[in-house]
C-alpha cells in the first residue's frame, strides 16, 4: 500500500503524463488510466506507474480501472482528470457526432471518473480537473470544446460544495496553449491562431511543468483551504487588454 496515490485519466500522453512524472518524482504512487491501452501500458512501464485501460465515457470501464489501481496501491489521495480531446469546426456545419464526442469525453468523462473514484477516495483527498482558457474565452471554431470546459468549471464548483463534508477538495486548472500531441494536431490542421503567443503578457507558452507544479500544489497540504476554484495558467492572457 502506498502513502499517497494519484490516479490520472488521460495519463498516456501530454499533460497527464507530465503530471504523472512530476508526482512520481515527489514520491507519489501513480495509476494511469487511458483509452489507448497500448500507450498507457508503455508509458506506465517507462515511468514506473501502474496502468489501466478505460474509456472515460464508459462508466463500467472506469469502475474496473479504479478497482484495479486501488487493489495495487490502496485508497486514492489524488485524482487528476486530464483525458480530453477537441474537434474544431464551425458551429453551423459541425457534425453532431463530433459535438457529442467532445462533450462526452471532456465533460461527461470528468464526471464519470469523479463518480467512479468516489468510493475509493481517502479523507482529505483532492481532485484536479483539467479545464482550459476556452472555458471562459470565446475562441472561434471551438464551441463544443468551450461549452464542455465551461461545464467542467461548473462541475468543479458544485462537486466542491457537495464533497466538502467528506473532506474532499475539488479544483480545476485552466491552461493556455501547451505543446502536447493535442496542440500539435491543431497546428497540423491549421486551426491555431498564428499570433497566439504574442498575446501572452508573460511572453511564452504554458509548459507541461507549469501545469504539473500547479496540480501538485492543489493536491498538497499547502492548498487545504482551496476548493471549488479554477486557476488559469495563462501568463496573464485572459485578463490582459
Ligand atoms: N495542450 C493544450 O494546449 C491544452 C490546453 C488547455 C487544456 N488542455 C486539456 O488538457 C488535457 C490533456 O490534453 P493534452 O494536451 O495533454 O492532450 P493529449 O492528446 O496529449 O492527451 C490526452 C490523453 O487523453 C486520452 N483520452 C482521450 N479520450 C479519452 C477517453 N475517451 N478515455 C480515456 N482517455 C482518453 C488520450 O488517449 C490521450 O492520452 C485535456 O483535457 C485538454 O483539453 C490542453
Amino acid at each position: 500500500m502506498a502513502d499517497r496515490t494519484l490516479v490520472i485519466t488521460g495519463g498516456a500522453s501530454g499533460l497527464g503524463r507530465g503530471i504523472a512524472e512530476a508526482a512520481l518524482a515527489r514520491g507519489w504512487a501513480v495509476g494511469l488510466i487511458d483509452r489507448d491501452g497500448d500507450a498507457v501500458e508503455t508509458v506506465a512501464s517507462e515511468i514506473g506507474a501502474s496502468a489501466a485501460a478505460a474509456d472515460v465515457t464508459r462508466p463500467a470501464e472506469l469502475t474496473a480501472a479504479f478497482e484495479r489501481i486501488v487493489a495495487t496501491y490502496g485508497p486514492i489521495t489524488g485524482l487528476i482528470n486530464s483525458a480530453g480531446l477537441t474537434r474544431p469546426a464551425p458551429a453551423a456545419s459541425m457534425n453532431p457526432d463530433d459535438w457529442q464526442l467532445v462533450v462526452d469525453v471532456n465533460l461527461n468523462g470528468t464526471f464519470y471518473a469523479c463518480r467512479a473514484a468516489f468510493p475509493h477516495l481517502a479523507e482529505n483527498a483532492a481532485v484536479v480537473n483539467i479545464a482550459s482558457i476556452a472555458a471562459t474565452r470565446g475562441l472561434p471554431g471551438r464551441v463544443a470544446y468551450s461549452a464542455a470546459k465551461a461545464g467542467v468549471v461548473g462541475l468543479t464548483r458544485a462537486l466542491a460544495a457537495e464533497w466538502a463534508e467528506h473532506g474532499i477538495r475539488v479544483n480545476a486548472l485552466g491552461p493556455s496553449w501547451v505543446d502536447t500531441p493535442l496542440l500539435q494536431g491543431m497546428i497540423r490542421d491549421g486551426i491555431l491562431e498564428d499570433d497566439f503567443n504574442s498575446r501572452v503578457p508573460l511572453g511564452r507558452m504554458c509548459s507541461i511543468a507549469d501545469v504539473a507544479e500547479s496540480a501538485l500544489h492543489l493536491l498538497s497540504p499547502g492548498a487545504l483551504f482551496i476548493t471549488g476554484q479554477t486557476i488559469y495558467i495563462d501568463g496573464g492572457y485572459l485578463w490582459s487588454g
